[in-house]
């Protein structure tokens, strides 16, 4: 049975890991999430304190980060939580999952995935990853960039107030209560800003992907439809 690599791309917050996590559980694949390759390469950033600045003066010192990824001293993974089985974001070794979620490297990510080199560095990691196809990978340049052959594209979207609730009720449960839904909000406006119109891979959606708007679907019928083309995907790809 040949595996098949399917491509979940979208806006920030918009439900693509739930699509994506559901999509590998029910085919037996293996999921990567590129957004917390994103985030752990800008916590590292953050801590080495190599960001700088606020808002629109916001700036990285790029050549102390590219000095770190060519010493080999910046070294992404994930390991499987082994209670859950759910892949855990690491970096150097150490499992960052819970710091990488938080609104402050939210905030920074945008900057620092921007960066040509990071997502160079990043671009060829998961493009290993997925050589031996049988991966549901989600982030925002996957079918356009990193895979613009995959077998599966998906575009995922939903409006930026119904994704900034689901993130503000993440949050909430996770017990981040001093967070304000208005700067949820802002945050998402501001990603989608900046990942739609940032110069090298931008969010956009591949010319043969299917669109996915969840504004209105239950995660119920969101999986039965993406099962569908999955499971079309694999058939065309055993013809
Ligand atoms: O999916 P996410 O919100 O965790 O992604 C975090 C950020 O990383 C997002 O603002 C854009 C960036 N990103 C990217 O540029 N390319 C990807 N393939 C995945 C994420």
């Amino acid at each position: 049975m040949n595996k098949i690599i399917v491509a979940v791309d979208g806006f920030s917050s918009c439900g693509k890991s739930t699509i994506a996590k559901a999509a590998a559980s029910a085919f037996k694949y293996i999921y990567i999430d590129t957004g917390a390759m994103y985030r752990t390469v800008t916590l590292y950033a953050m801590r080495e304190g190599m960001i700088s600045g606020e808002g629109d003066d916001k700036t990285v010192d790029k050549e102390r980060l590219q000095q770190a990824i060519d010493a080999g001293k910046l070294k992404v993974d994930f390991t499987l939580d082994p209670e859950t089985n759910k892949p855990l974001a690491r970096l150097n070794g150490e499992v960052v999952e819970g710091e990488i979620r938080g609104l402050e490297v939210s905030n920074n990510v945008s900057n620092v995935s921007a960066i040509p080199f990071v997502r160079e560095f990043l671009t060829s990691q998961q493009r290993e990853m997925g050589k031996e196809k049988g991966v549901v990978m989600d982030g925002r340049d996957i079918g356009t960039v990193v895979f613009p052959d995959a077998e599966l594209k998906l575009f995922v979207t939903a409006s930026p107030e119904v994704r900034a609730q689901r993130r503000y009720d993440e949050l909430q449960r996770k017990g981040d209560t001093e967070v304000k839904y208005e700067d949820v909000l802002k945050n998402i406006q501001e990603r989608d800003y900046l990942d739609t119109h940032r110069e090298l891979a931008p969010l956009k959606q591949a010319d043969d992907a299917i669109v996915i708007d969840n504004s209105n679907l239950t995660i119920a019928e969101q999986d039965e439809l993406v099962s569908k083309y999955v499971q079309e995907a694999i058939d065309k790809a055993n013809k």
